[in-house]
């Protein structure tokens, strides 16, 4: 696969992304090389890791799941990087999921201001969406994403081998990106479509980075076109973290499934999304994404984490529309009333 360039860094894809690697600490001399991983990338990514590096490394280790996406962990990071003597000369390697990049990412740009790091991204959603696009970040006061930075990698490098261990769970949390990345840019919609189930290969892994890494291009600092990849995620992310503490939680991609069909309903209401095109959305997601039963006296609840959302400016709920397939709106003021008929939607 030919490697995919951004401004600053390559994504770089199995052997010679590792060869690029090499020859990138090669060059700056790194004076210590890190890896953080988690329980699960410590067990089932770090050995295939070591068998491509051909440096000495020390390994960072931290619990999974997006509960300990937080100020705790960071610091424990921090911490570990001291010990281990990293300095700005240093090389952090961030392998695993979202969780792993964003806060990788995060403790690395904050530690001594700042020290290169790298992302090895080992879920299907951190491979499509979380490595690329140079957002860092962590979880404050229960809600998603709420400190952060933005601080480019050194490179990018995706090798499907670490998906072979991801349960199938993890990748439908990745394939909604995908699926996502298929709306607001009308590729590869009717190829997901025609299969009508979990179904991805090396291609449209590529052409998924390939969209969200030109809108990125486009505008990193999300002044405008970036906003086009939170559709889904402004009811999404009110269901993430409202599920955050349950016992039910949710992962990323099963809460941006019912994102997606919520505000593809919205849509309808508002621009007039063909609605045929909508109950195709809706369809599909529901064959993969099991319904979660939400309750009408939750509504207000969920609604209310909405506008803690980062998109939302002066409390008004501003949301990410279409008005067609690869045509997006951008900060659409929507009403309550009609966020709770979009619930209402997605559960008839
Ligand atoms: N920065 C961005 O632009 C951006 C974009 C999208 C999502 N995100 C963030 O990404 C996070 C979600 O990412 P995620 O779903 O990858 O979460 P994650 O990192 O929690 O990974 C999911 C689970 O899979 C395990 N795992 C990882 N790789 C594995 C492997 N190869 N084999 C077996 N198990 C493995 C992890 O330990 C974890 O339990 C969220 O925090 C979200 O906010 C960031
Ligand atoms: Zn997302």
């Amino acid at each position: 696969m030919k490697e995919i360039n951004t401004k600053t860094y390559k994504i770089a894809f199995g052997q010679s992304g590792y060869s690029l690697l090499n020859t990138l600490i090669e060059n700056n001399k790194y004076s210590k090389v890190s890896v953080l991983v988690d329980d699960n990338t410590e067990k089932f990514c770090l050995d295939i890791f070591k068998q491509i590096i051909n440096k000495e490394i020390s390994i960072i280790k931290i619990n999974s799941g997006e509960e300990f996406k937080n100020l705790g962990t960071v610091t424990k990071i921090w911490n570990d990087m001291t010990t281990q003597s990293l300095d700005r000369k240093s090389l952090l390697i961030n392998l695993g999921g979202g969780v792993i990049t964003d806060m990788g990412g995060f403790a690395a740009n904050t530690f001594k201001r700042g020290l290169d790091f790298i992302n090895i991204p080992t879920t299907l959603l951190s491979m499509v969406d979380a490595s690329v696009g140079s957002k860092t970040g962590i979880n404050f006061n229960n809600l998603k994403n709420q400190i952060g930075t933005f601080a480019d990698p050194k490179l990018v490098i995706i090798d499907e081998q670490y998906l072979e261990t991801l349960s199938e769970r993890e990748v439908k949390s990745g394939y909604a990106e995908i699926f996502k990345h298929s709306l607001i840019s009308a590729s590869i919609f009717n190829l997901l479509l025609e299969n009508n189930q979990l179904y991805f290969n090396e291609e449209i892994i590529n052409n998924s980075i390939e969209i969200k890494n030109k809108i990125v291009l486009d505008d990193k600092f999300e002044q405008n076109i970036r906003k086009n990849l939170n559709f889904g995620h402004t009811i999404g992310h009110a269901l993430e973290s409202y599920f955050l503490n349950k016992v039910n939680k949710l992962t990323h991609g099963e809460a941006i499934a019912i994102g997606m069909i919520c505000e593809s309903f919205i849509s309808n209401k508002i621009f007039n999304l063909n609605l045929e095109l909508v109950k195709k959305i809706k369809n599909h997601l529901l064959r993969i994404f099991p319904k979660v039963n939400l309750q009408h006296e939750n509504y207000e609840e969920i609604i209310k984490l909405m506008s803690f959302d980062k998109k939302n400016y002066l409390d008004k709920l501003k949301f990410v529309l279409l008005k067609d397939l690869g045509i997006v709106k951008i900060d659409v003021e929507v009403s309550e009333n009609l966020i709770k008929e979009s619930f209402d939607f997605y559960l008839s």
